[in-house]
């Protein structure tokens, strides 16, 4: 079985932490996000893999190679303008032949069952299967209605409040599908659409399309609060990755600590960083060579590598700081709210929530 995996998005939401870098990219916990990923399918002996790209494909080029440090044969394709989710597997098509193919989003961190999936897909004679997960609120996703025998009989992207039935379950698309020979041929060449929009509602109209739905862990790590989150769940085992699980908190190499600073909670500190005295760091993720300065304090926030922290300067409540941005002495930041790549807040700048600085 090949493998494509979606990693063409400009991660709009996960801003400015992507304006260095492709969403893929990002670190979660010990290695880039998608690396969990790519070991989750070499585990399940997928290992002929595909990353579709768009936005900033030398980033990936440059860590993966043609796989072979990661035990997987690595190809790439880029595309020429955004083609959306359809589109991008689509450009793959010249690799995937003739083959029937497992489609991956760049963004799910899951320890999902891939064998069972494509069994379960064989099993029914499925034209394309979509892996579903239950979720409270499916507003945000491609809500999916299964009949008895799990055939889908209604596709809803971004269902609207009158269009939910209360009490049904609420089974989301989980970005993770099988697409046979067929599905993938139905598929325009050469112009951006949508699996979500496109494909899948006419071959749900048709009775090809299956759900497969899984209480497996499952986590879009799509906005700034979930790429938190995320991290937190792998350094517990709630998701079962290929990172040590130590219950706590991770610390990248050369790291400086001072005796009488303080890390706890669910925090990852990059490379390099440096933690100074009396500092307090709790479930954030500091990115490498990032300096925490004397008794400042950093809470439930996300620091983008070289970031610099002044004394007795604040961060708390999901600040989102880019690379390089530097914090000054004593200044307090009340998240939600960002700072961007390279920006700067001075000493007597006090920034409240939902605040962007420029
Ligand atoms: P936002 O801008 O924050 O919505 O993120 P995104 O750009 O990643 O979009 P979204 O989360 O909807 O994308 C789902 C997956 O498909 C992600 O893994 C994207 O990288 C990927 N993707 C989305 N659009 C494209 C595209 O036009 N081309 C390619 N190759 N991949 C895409």
């Amino acid at each position: 079985m090949k493998a494509v995996v979606l990693v063409g998005g400009q991660g709009t939401r996960l801003r400015p932490l992507t304006d260095t870098r492709p969403k893929p990219m990002m670190n979660l916990v010990d290695r880039p996000f998608v690396e969990h990923q790519i070991d989750l399918l070499a585990h399940h002996g997928v290992r002929d893999i595909v990353f579709s790209c768009g936005y900033r494909p030398d980033a990936l080029r440059e860590h993966f190679g043609d796989g072979t440090a990661h035990g997987v044969r690595m190809r790439y394709v880029v595309d020429p303008e955004p083609l959306g989710t359809a589109g991008a597997v689509a450009n793959a098509g010249d690799i995937i032949g003739a083959d029937e193919v497992l489609v991956l989003n760049g963004d799910i961190l899951t320890d999902l069952d891939l064998g069972a999936v494509i069994a379960a897909h064989h099993a029914r004679g499925a034209e394309a299967t979509i892996v579903l997960t239950p979720v409270e609120d499916p507003s945000a996703y491609g809500l999916v209605r299964l009949d008895a025998d799990q055939r889908v009989t209604e596709f809803l992207e971004k269902p609207t409040p009158d269009q939910l039935i209360p009490g049904e379950p609420f089974l989301i698309n989980a970005g993770t599908y099988v697409l046979s020979p067929a599905a993938v041929a139905r598929i325009p060449r050469g112009r951006a659409s949508s699996i979500e929009r496109e494909t899948f509602p006419v071959i749900a109209r048709e009775g090809g399309l299956y759900g497969y739905p899984s209480d497996a862990y499952w986590r879009d790590i799509g906005t700034h609060g979930s790429y938190l989150d995320a991290h937190a769940d792998v350094l517990a085992g709630r998701a079962r990755t290929q990172t040590a699980v130590n219950g706590g908190a991770h610390a990248g190499e050369g790291v400086d600590v001072h005796d009488e600073a303080d890390v706890h909670g669910h925090t990852v500190l990059g490379g390099g960083t440096r933690v100074r005295k009396g500092a307090r760091v709790t479930d954030s993720v500091v990115g490498a060579g990032a300096d925490v300065g004397e008794g400042a304090r950093v809470e439930r926030s996300i620091l983008g590598d070289g970031v610099r922290v002044g004394r007795d300067a604040s961060i708390t409540g999901l600040m989102v700081i880019g690379d390089d941005a530097v914090v000054a002495d004593g200044a307090r930041l009340e998240g939600p709210g960002t700072v961007p790549t390279g920006g700067r807040v001075d000493e007597t700048g006090r920034v409240w929530p939902n605040e962007e600085v420029a």
